[in-house]
Parts: C-alpha cells; structure tokens; sequence
C-alpha cells in the first residue's frame, strides 16, 4: 500500500474529458488494492494562456516536479492559432518536456483482436503487432536554434535547425537498447543518413551503443522506408528509436495498426525526475466537449504510470486487463465503432472499464473465499 502525488494537466480539448476518465480508473485501482492517490491540478496550453499569459506557468511546473508523477491531456485548439510562437499551447507541451528532462518518449503500438476489424489494414498484416516506438523528446528539429523567420540576401526566409549532443543521442540509443532486451532483443534505428549529417552521426552512436549489447540485435532503417514497412509488415518490429520528429510522424502512421489514434498511450521518461504519461493524440477541438472521445490512451498511459514510476505491475495489469475486457465484450467509441454499431461516450466507456477493474476485485474474493 503507497501514497502517490500524481499531477494533472488536463490541458484543452478532449484533454479534459480523457484525464478525468484516467483519474477515476486510477480512484478505482487505489479502492480495489488500497493505495492512495493524491492528484493536484494544473494549467498548460491555451488555458494557460488565457488565465496566466503563458502556456507553462511556474507554478504548474513546480507542482510537477514536486509530484511522484505527471498525467497529461493534450493541448491546443483553433482559438490560438494565431498566436506568436512564446504564446502558442503547444510551446506549453514542448516546455514541460524540456524543463523536466523528459527525453524518453516510449510509445507501445499493440494489437487487439477485438479491434482486428477497426483498423484500415487487412488483419493478418497487423494480427500480434507488438512493438515499441522509442522516440526522443527533447532535442533534434524541435528544439535547434536558429529557429525563425529571416531575410537571406535580401530574400524572405525560415529557418528550423536540427542539432543533438551526442550524449543526447547515446542516452536514446542506450534506453531503446535496455527496453528491447527484456523484449524480444531488436533494435530498429532509424534515421535519414543517405542525407542528412545529422543522421549520420546517430547510425555511428547506435553502432557504439550496440558493442554493450551483444545479445540485441541492431538494424538501420531509413525513416521513409520505415514509412512503407510498417504498413507493408509491421510484425517485424520490436523497439524502434529515433529522432524527435520522425519519432511524432511515425508514431501517428503506427497508430492506425491498433485501429485508432485513440488507443496509444506514452510515457515520457526522466532519469533525474518525475515522468509524465500522456496519450499521443491531440486535443481534437472539433470533438471536445462532445463526451465522444476515446479515453483508453489516456487510461493505458495511466497504466504505464503505475508500472513504470510506481512498480505497481499487477495494478497496470489490472487496468491493461480491464481495457482488454471490456473491448472484447464490444464496447467501442465512436472512432473504433464499425459501420452500424453503436458508439458509446466517453463516460460510459469509462464507467466500462472502472466497474471491469472493481468486479475483477469482487471474482477475487468470491475465489479466495473458496480456495
Ligand atoms: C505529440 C504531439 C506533439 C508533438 C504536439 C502537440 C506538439 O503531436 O505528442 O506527438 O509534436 O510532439
Ligand atoms: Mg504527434
């Protein structure tokens, strides 16, 4: 039994509505196996915006960095997009990883038998899907200075710069290297080095990093035929490590191999701090508000909350079960909803998963009643 400080940010959009559905299944874990969770609440994005004038307040950072972990929504939404880039909501989110040294962005993409048909793929190329995208999260295209508008001979001109520290790259490397060997000993490294220098100097770390691995298998792949394989074959994969941006494109693509944007939760992950847990999709201004969306990548990435920064297994596990569960007894929210089946909200999907995990509880006693 553990006390845990959990900071939410619901941030915009569905944001709210998917935060508030992951509390209550982490309200019904700690009932049924008695921890306590404390949760605080913050603003970021464009609600920061709006209330303090900046997308990552300071208090909400401190609130952050003095809980035991981090649960995010998503920010954004067309009221600010028209907004200098310092007072932008995604520049909250980009903040927030920075700030707390969030450089580890894992991504698992799994099937679900039960959502075999939800996917545009054919269900023999995505049947056991199983893999792990390792993203890095505070370096790269998203963070190089320069980064602006310019005039260049006399010409208008942008630029972005994409810049990493080796350490930076040896860290990813050596993190994807350490999660595939409790999976199944495959590292996909990918990158762009038939162009960019950048690229170059990444396949030549991950080439350092794999002498400490003898037992993980490493390949290079480039990102555009990354595109294509894992759409063409994805069983091939196990953890896939990359940079930051590629990292965001690929994941979204991976996303639709499980059926829906929706279904992919992450976790972002610090070695000198709390983590933060956040699903991949967006805000999705034109549903928020609707009680439509799919709250299960917030709901699973609070799962991989209480196995990663608490150790809590069985827990998430528990949580992991109950998504599974009530998946295969047909309850779908409208993006996983097939033609002529009925969508259930966002609530009742919740309250689904919340009385899974309670009744999971209740077979437990009746069993150790008889035992
Ligand atoms: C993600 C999102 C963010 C990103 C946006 C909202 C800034 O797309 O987490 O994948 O690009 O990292
Ligand atoms: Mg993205």
């Amino acid at each position: 039994m553990g006390t845990y400080r959990i900071a939410v940010l619901p941030g915009d959009g569905i944001g709210k509505e998917v935060t508030k559905g992951a509390v209550e299944v982490l309200q019904a874990v700690a009932t049924r196996f008695g921890h306590k969770f404390d949760f605080a609440y913050g603003f970021i994005g464009g609600e920061a915006v709006d209330r303090k004038g900046t997308p990552l307040p300071n208090e909400t950072l401190d609130m952050c960095r003095q809980s035991d972990a981090v649960l995010l929504g998503a920010v954004g939404g067309p009221k600010w997009d028209g907004n200098p880039p310092h007072l932008r909501p995604e520049r909250g989110l980009l903040a927030i990883r920075k700030e707390m040294n969030l450089f580890a962005n894992l991504r698992p993409v799994k099937f679900y038998e039960s959502l075999a048909d939800s996917s545009p793929l054919k269900a023999d190329v995505i049947r056991d899907v199983d893999f792990l995208i390792v993203r890095e999260l505070t370096g790269g295209l998203y963070f190089g200075k320069p980064s602006g508008r310019l005039v260049e001979n006399g010409e208008e001109a942008v630029v972005d710069t994409l810049l990493y520290k080796r350490e930076e790259i040896r860290r990813i490397v050596k993190t994807a290297f350490e999660l595939a060997r409790k999976r199944r000993k495959k590292v996909t490294s990918i990158d762009k080095a038939n162009v960019l220098e950048s690229s170059r100097m990444w396949r030549e770390i991950a080439e350092e990093v794999a002498q400490d691995f003898p037992d993980v298998e490493l390949e290079h792949m480039l990102v555009d035929n990354a595109a294509m394989q894992l759409i063409r074959n994805p069983k091939q994969f196990d953890v896939l490590v990359t940079e930051n941006m590629f990292g965001d494109i690929l994941s979204d693509e991976a996303s639709m191999l499980t059926g829906s944007l929706g279904m992919l939760p992450s976790a972002s992950l610090s070695t000198t701090g709390p983590s933060l847990y956040e699903p991949i999709h967006g805000s999705a201004p034109d549903i928020a508000g609707k009680n439509k969306a799919n709250p299960i990548a917030t709901i699973l990435s609070s799962a991989m909350m209480l196995r990663l920064s608490f150790g809590l297994d069985e827990e998430a596990a528990a949580i992991e079960r109950a998504v599974q569960q009530v998946l295969a007894s047909g309850y779908r929210t409208a993006d996983v909803a097939k033609k002529g089946q009925r969508a259930v909200s966002t609530r009742e999907m919740v309250n689904e998963i919340k009385a899974t995990i309670l009744d999971q509880e209740a077979i437990w006693n009746i069993m150790a009643v008889y035992a």
